[in-house]
């Protein structure tokens, strides 16, 4: 019998942790490190189990080193993230804690352990312990029954879907045992309903890993018989904790909490909706910060896109529950406290987990404004209602939450479909269940999947702008799909494509897919490898795998986006010739609107520099030169000069873009044909971005054209609401500027003069003290000068006597004075002296003259107890006499 009184139960999260493998490897298993959250498993995306590291010597295709192991895996699941947050107990990312028998020992010695394990070391009562068994498992049933001595009727036989366990459709797979936990024991043995969450928890899962199943879902016995077990390490902390989540055990909440902390709210406080939000940033920023340490990077396809919508749900709820702007790098900051003594890559790789993370928040911010901006336009086009379909894409897509849109809408006399939004809501639930209840593997596979049958997409696009294209791929929510209907946010592949993709710092175009029957408005475009995702929104009809399209690029956008592409060439080309010849290339955007050219040089440039460069890229764009694109070797490409990226890896061929005489560098995007188009270019600001690092924004071709339009709006604006000429603005301003100034002075005058008639009223709270008289007092925001003043008066009126002022001017600020007669400086008082030692009891100092002293302080609370400090000594010095 365990002794409750001298052993004590574990409870913290670390120690059930070390508690498991040290009992596993007391009983001869060797502690292995939990893999990577990327597997080396092709066929799935995420490691969802702790036996996925041992799969190969499951299916023996791998030698076990040891017969027996244990680990704490970290691990993720996506295939229930609605449910994170609303239920006591469903994560993201998850330790998943595991014994493993490799042909070694099986059933009877697995669950005996399990027993001992729960019992007797976490010392949970064995009659709140419930078990289930496979239906037709009787030798489990038998153990459980007879070795153990459960009563039969708390001895649950489930059927396939509960208890028969495999790593997804395919692969190793077994019957398995499960031991539950009752919250409720009061409830009685009768009509024991396991599914019953708020009752029970399954905490520990035993898997008698025994056959192979394949793509027809037939069983082969494996070679070995195997134990694959998982006990859930968060389930665990929050049975042993008492608590009535996993997410406010000490694995979570100190996450949580910080992620309170920032709007200002006390989780216990919070209504069930903000608590709710507060759990999934507590849970997903684990999981993305577990995933950035592993190498994970945010994109729209595979890991990254589950990356990226982790990422996107943590701000949605960051602004759900009322913050406003960037926080997530905060609260990472905790996750990674919590997780570095057992993973210690999430501290060594810190930098990189912060950075990814504010740039895909920063990100999103912007996704979220554009966002708005659709709302804009629906409700312009709207007569009284928001679609369902449109409410859902916003709030899929640019992450507003159904109840912001509903605002927005009354404010505009408008409704929004609610029924119709439930009802797409309902579609993308289906779409995610449909994959495997165990792990939503499928899903996270089907691009990986797609690509292997398809060759890689045919890139039209340097000399034609529309194509006849085949579509050969559809990806709705990363899940591969035959079909997409109208309102649908979907991925398209596509056998050749006049797109381009997003690279090289050159953004993706826009564009068109045109069907027979349907129009998919594409948005942007990203690569996978050589594969080309056209990513978009169906706008009409319905698109299927192998209809056949019309692709079309939004000529203009594309115009727009190759004048600034090759004006940052011509941009390199000239600051290298002017300014340094060693400047290369940091990184670049190429947009439709502008471009960002960062490169390297350790100091600032003049304006006479950057008015220069300006004037001789503008110069090569009058000039017209003729564009010559080649590809070539990489080595005859750098034997004639053409500039390569620093540390950029590129391919044997290369293609060279070259305006002889002018430019030539190595560059996969796409360019005019000549300088002229472009038309005129103009930097609008160079900065520092990191050190040695400068930044070039600039805008070129017809973009520049809205440039000058917004300016010109701002310069006209101005010039109305001050009624002078366009030109006549800047002295307009510095006028009104030294009118303020004055202003300003004068109110500062008259405030304190009347802060000093004010003052005169204190008069009668003087006390006499032999014969002086002693005046200590407060008053209200007196600047000081003014409080000087004031002491000066008081002091004339007093006639002989000490007057001490103070006050509040501004926050953050004591003013204090002292104004002492003869008589007062006789009896060994100093002004100076005697303010300076009252100013620091408010956290600062100060003195003068021993008739007449000014000091400040910062801490204003402290003011009153100051005073009363100052009138005490005044009243006990002079009183002596
Ligand atoms: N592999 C089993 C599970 O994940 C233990 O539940």
């Amino acid at each position: 019998m365990p002794n409750s009184q001298s052993q004590p139960a574990v409870t913290r999260g670390a120690d059930i942790r070390k508690t498991f493998l040290d009992f596993y490897a007391q009983r001869g298993h060797t502690i292995l490190p939990s893999a990577s959250l990327v597997p080396e498993d092709p066929t799935v995306l995420l490691t969802i189990a702790g036996m996925l590291q041992f799969k190969p010597i499951f299916l023996g295709q791998r030698k076990a080193e040891v017969d027996r192991a244990t680990t704490s895996q970290k691990c993720i699941r996506t295939n229930d993230i609605e449910n994170v947050g609303r239920t006591a107990r469903h994560h993201t990312f998850f330790e998943m804690l595991g014994n493993f028998s490799f042909g070694d020992y099986f059933k009877e010695q697995a669950i005996a352990w399990a027993w001992e394990l729960s019992t007797e070391v976490f010392q949970l009562p064995k009659e709140r312990l419930v078990v289930s068994v496979f239906r037709e498992d009787d030798e489990a049933f038998a153990i459980w029954r007879d070795q153990i001595g459960i009563p039969p009727h708390r001895i649950l036989r489930m059927d396939e879907e509960d208890n028969f366990w495999t790593s997804g459709p395919t692969g190793p797979c077994g019957p398995c045992s499960e031991i539950y936990y009752d919250f409720h024991p009061e409830l009685g043995d009768e009509d024991i309903d396991l599914e019953d969450d708020t009752r029970f928890i399954e905490f520990y899962n035993l898997v008698f890993m025994q056959y192979n199943r394949d793509a027809n879902e037939k069983l082969t016995p494996l070679e070995n018989q195997n134990i694959d077990t998982g006990l859930g390490l968060e389930r665990m902390a929050q049975i042993l904790q008492k608590k009535p989540n996993n997410y406010e055990t000490d694995l979570i909440f100190p996450i949580i909490q910080t992620a309170a902390d920032i709007p200002g709210l006390l989780y216990e406080q919070c209504d069930e909706p903000t608590k709710t939000s507060l759990k999934v940033i507590g849970d997903h920023v684990r999981a993305v910060v577990h995933m950035i340490a592993d190498g994970i990077t945010a994109s729209n396809v595979g890991r990254g896109y589950i990356l990226r919508r982790l990422i996107r749900r943590v701000v949605r709820h960051g602004r759900l529950i009322g913050i406003e702007g960037a926080f997530i790098n905060l609260v990472a900051a905790k996750a990674i406290a919590l997780a570095e003594t057992v993973y210690a890559n999430v501290r060594e790789r810190e930098t990189v987990i912060m950075a990814e993370l504010a740039r895909e928040e920063a990100r999103f911010l912007e996704t979220l404004e554009r966002g708005e901006k659709l709302l804009v336009d629906i409700l312009e086009q709207q007569a009284e209602q928001i679609s369902g379909a449109e409410a859902f894409v916003l709030y899929d897509t640019y992450g507003f939450p159904l109840e912001l849109t509903q605002e927005i809408a009354e404010e505009n006399g408008l409704t929004v479909d609610v029924d119709g939004f439930e009802v797409e809501m309902e579609k993308q639930r289906q779409r995610s269940k449909e994959a495997h209840e165990t792990i939503d593997l499928t899903a996270q596979d089907s691009l990986n999947q797609l690509t292997e049958k398809l060759r890689s997409t045919s890139f039209l696009g340097y000399t034609d702008s529309t194509s006849a294209s085949r579509v050969e791929g559809i990806l709705v929510s990363g899940q591969s799909e035959t079909t997409a209907g109208p309102g649908t946010e979907v991925q398209i592949l596509m056998d050749q494509t006049p797109f381009y993709a997003e690279s090289g710092g050159q953004i993706g175009d826009r564009g068109y897919l045109l069907g027979e029957t349907f129009v998919v408005r594409v948005e942007d475009v990203q690569k996978e490898s050589d594969f080309f995702l056209h990513v978009g929104r169906v706008e009409r009809g319905d698109v299927t795998v192998g209809d056949s399209v019309t692709a079309q690029i939004d000529r203009a956008h594309r115009r727009r986006t190759m004048a600034n592409h090759t004006a940052t060439h011509l941009l390199q080309a000239a600051l290298k010739a002017l300014v340094d010849d060693s400047i290369s290339q940091a990184g670049s955007l190429v947009s439709f609107d502008r471009l960002r050219f960062d490169f390297n040089c350790s100091r600032s440039l003049t304006s006479d520099e950057i008015q220069q460069v300006e004037e001789q890229v503008n110069t090569w764009i009058s000039e017209a030169h003729q564009a010559k694109v080649e590809v070539m070797p990489i080595d005859e490409a750098k034997d004639r000069g053409a500039i390569a990226m620093f540390g950029e890896k590129y391919g044997a061929e290369v293609r060279v873009i070259d305006f002889p005489g002018v430019s030539m560098e190595l560059c996969g995007g796409t360019h005019v044909n000549n300088t002229a188009e472009i038309g005129v270019f103009k930097i609008i600001s160079e900065t520092g971005v990191a050190a040695g690092i400068r930044r070039i924004e600039a805008v070129a071709g017809p973009a520049i054209l809205d440039y000058l339009n917004v300016r010109d709006a701002v310069v006209r604006e101005l010039s109305e609401r001050f009624k002078v000429k366009p030109e006549e603005v800047p002295e307009r301003v510095s006028s009104l500027q030294g009118d303020l100034r004055n202003a300003q002075k004068d109110l500062e005058g008259l405030k304190s003069e009347l802060a000093v008639l004010k003052s005169d009223q204190l008069v009668s709270e003087a006390e006499a003290v032999g014969n002086v008289k002693v005046l200590v007092a407060a008053m209200e925001a007196v600047a000081p000068d003014a409080l000087k003043t004031a002491a000066e008066r008081l002091l004339q009126k007093l006639g002989e006597g000490a007057v001490v002022l103070g006050s509040v001017p501004e926050a953050g600020k004591v003013s204090l004075v002292a104004a002492f007669s003869p008589q007062v400086i006789d009896k060994k008082l100093q002004a100076g002296k005697f303010i300076g030692a009252i100013a620091k009891l408010c956290g600062g100092g100060g003195g003068g003259r021993p008739n007449l002293a000014q000091a400040g302080g910062r801490d204003a609370a402290k003011l009153p107890e100051a005073l009363q400090t100052a009138k005490q000594q005044l009243m006990d010095t002079l009183g002596d006499s």
